[in-house]
Parts: C-alpha cells; sequence; structure tokens
C-alpha cells in the first residue's frame, strides 16, 4: 500500500520549507509570493496531500472541532438543527463530531470522554441526560466550553432557545378557536423541562377559556411515528375531537393509526403536532403544527459557541428565537366564535 504524503514530501516537491507549507495550508500564506502559494497548493492537490490531523492540532493549538450531543439523530427536528450547525462550523473551518445518546448514560459518558480525548475545542448539547453536575465535572473541568440547547436547559451556560411555554399557549388556543373542548394530549415518556414547558403553556392556554386539561386526557407514548402509532387506542378511546401530539412524529404516527381505523383527519378527529418538520408538508391532510426554527437554532448556537471559544471571557450570551403557528389541514372548525 502506498505510503500517506507527508507534509515533507509537498515542502521538498514545491522547494519550500515544511513552515511554509504548513502556513500557506492554514490559510497564514499572505506573506508569501502568489507563485509560492500557488505552487504549493497545485502539488498538495497533485500529490494528494492531506494534512495530518495530530499534527494540525499541534500546530494550530486547536483541533477545530466541535461536539454535538444530540438525543435522536433519526428525529428530522435534530437533523434540521445539525444542518444549522454544519453550516455555520464549516463557514469557520470546524468539523462538528455528532452522536445521540439520549436516555444513554453509560455511551453518552464513552462519546463525551472521546471527545474530550480528541480535545474537541467546544460542545453543543441537547441531550438531556447530561445534567448540571455532569457539566461541571465533565465540561467545566476540563475547561471545555459548552452551549445548552432544547431538552438540555439546565439554566446554565450560554443559551439557544425558543419559549415552549408561549408554544403550548400557542397550540391550545388555536385549538380552542377552531371550537374544539375535548382535547387530548400525546406526550413523549420521558418528560424534560422544555417539553414539561409546552405542555404547561398548554394547560394555560386551556384555563383562558375557563377549562382544565384532566390528566386522563394526556397518553404518553415515546416521541417517535412508531409512538404515536402504538398509541392511536389509547388516544380514540378518550373520544377527543382533536389531539395535541407533542411533536410532529407522534402525530404523523397516530395518522396511520386513526387511518387505519377508517377515521378521516380532521373531519371525525383533528390532530396538531409541533416541531413543523418537512414530513409535515408532505402528509395528508398537511399538518397543522407550531414552527420551530430549528435550522437556525443550529446556525445560531455554533455561532456562539465560537464567539466563546473566541473570547472565553464573554459575557453570558442568550439568544431567544421566535416560534411560528402553522395552519395547515389537518384540523377541523367545529364551532366558530364560543367562548
Ligand atoms: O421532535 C423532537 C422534540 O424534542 C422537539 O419538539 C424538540 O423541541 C425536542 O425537545
Amino acid at each position: 500500500m502506498a505510503q500517506k504524503v507527508t507534509i515533507r514530501d509537498l515542502a521538498e516537491a514545491a522547494g519550500v520549507s515544511v513552515t511554509t507549507v504548513s502556513q500557506i495550508l492554514n490559510g497564514k500564506g499572505d506573506r508569501f509570493s502568489n507563485d509560492t502559494r500557488d505552487r504549493v497548493l497545485k502539488l498538495q492537490e497533485k500529490l494528494g496531500y492531506v494534512p495530518d490531523y495530530n499534527a494540525r492540532n499541534l500546530i494550530m493549538g486547536s483541533t477545530q472541532t466541535i461536539g454535538v450531543l444530540v438525543p435522536n439523530l433519526a428525529n428530522p427536528f435534530f437533523s434540521m438543527f445539525i444542518k444549522g450547525i454544519q453550516q455555520v462550523a464549516q463557514s469557520h473551518h470546524f468539523v462538528p463530531i455528532i452522536f445521540d445518546a439520549n436516555q444513554n448514560q453509560k455511551l453518552q459518558s464513552m462519546y463525551l470522554e472521546e471527545l474530550i480525548k480528541r480535545a474537541a475545542n467546544g460542545l453543543i448539547i441537547a441531550s438531556a441526560t447530561l445534567d448540571a453536575n455532569d457539566i461541571d465535572r465533565i465540561l467545566t473541568r476540563n475547561g471545555i466550553p459548552y452551549l445548552l440547547f432544547d431538552q438540555n436547559d439546565a439554566q446554565i451556560g450560554d443559551r439557544v432557545w425558543v419559549d415552549d411555554y408561549k408554544g403550548g399557549q400557542m397550540a391550545a388556543n388555536y385549538l380552542l378557536s377552531q371550537g374544539h373542548r375535548r382535547i387530548s394530549l400525546l406526550v413523549g415518556q420521558d418528560i424534560t423541562h422544555n417539553i414539561q414547558q409546552r405542555i404547561s403553556g398548554f394547560r394555560a392556554g386551556m384555563a383562558k377559556y375557563h377549562l382544565t386539561l384532566a390528566d386522563e386526557m394526556v397518553v404518553q407514548t415515546s416521541m417517535t411515528k412508531l409512538g404515536g402509532y402504538q398509541a392511536t387506542a389509547t388516544v380514540l378511546a378518550k373520544k377527543p375531537t382533536a389531539v395535541f401530539c407533542i411533536n410532529d412524529e407522534m402525530a404523523i404516527g397516530l395518522y396511520r393509526g386513526v387511518q387505519e381505523q377508517g377515521i378521516k383527519i380532521p373531519d371525525d378527529l383533528s390532530i396538531m403536532g409541533y416541531d413543523d418538520i418537512d414530513l409535515a408538508d408532505f402528509v395528508t391532510p398537511k399538518l397543522t403544527t407550531i414552527h420551530q426554527p430549528a435550522f437556525e437554532m443550529g446556525q445560531v448556537a455554533t455561532e456562539l459557541l465560537i464567539e466563546r471559544l473566541n473570547n472565553p471571557r464573554l459575557t453570558h450570551q442568550d439568544k431567544q428565537l421566535p416560534l411560528e403557528l402553522i395552519t395547515r389541514d389537518s384540523v377541523k372548525l367545529i364551532q366558530s366564535g364560543i367562548h
């Protein structure tokens, strides 16, 4: 097997020093002539030289790496969030290392250890399984900057966030304005703080109409399409006119479950979601939901973290982004104007 091309090989071929090659490849080549820079870059491509990761780390004193820990990579909300991270990381010459370890403390600790071994510059954490003590023990003591997001809002460190309480109120107000009074709530099994805020906001929205959400109208399942599907019989047994699902994935799973029973959405049962993942616009009927700006949150999270890396003594950064009600076709108006 051919030997890996080294920086020395490239320097010799270009007739310059290793330091010159390193500075040109690391964007610090302004002091050299255009001819030298072009020659090194052309030869790098010809020889197929890729800078050695560890050597670069030693020279730059940085791995240019951001660790990203999310609850569930398979959920489109988190994949959009990650796309936003990727776009900003790339523009700042950072590489994101992404993993999910929801509710799996052992796996998460292993991942975090590996990130520290790789001298990751910072972390973006959305998974709730890392509490404030873990963060202090594993990150703060290792001097690793972090930014908390979404399910992990341990109220420490820099944050990008949306008002989940308001999002729950928006969902309740909309269903109630469409005349629904017997509403079921489909929520996850492990209720994280941000989801709890969403539920509390929903209850507050009902209270404004002098209604309370009875506990027996709340159904718990996993926050996935399968979870929504498996909850079908339990939800239907509540005989609601509308179901508010705490994320779009559950709503889409519930769609399949009720439609298999011959139930029509929204004529027989109205369904509403939360997140506004891309699928929401492609199911039939299109899903009414609350839009979370996942891509923008990923962009802002990365900008704030890189800002922190460049200026560790920066004062606390806290950026709120807006939610939006997206009315499509899955909620029926059953009675207008009643209060
Ligand atoms: O769909 C995943 C859900 O978990 C989203 O609502 C997001 O806010 C996260 O908490």
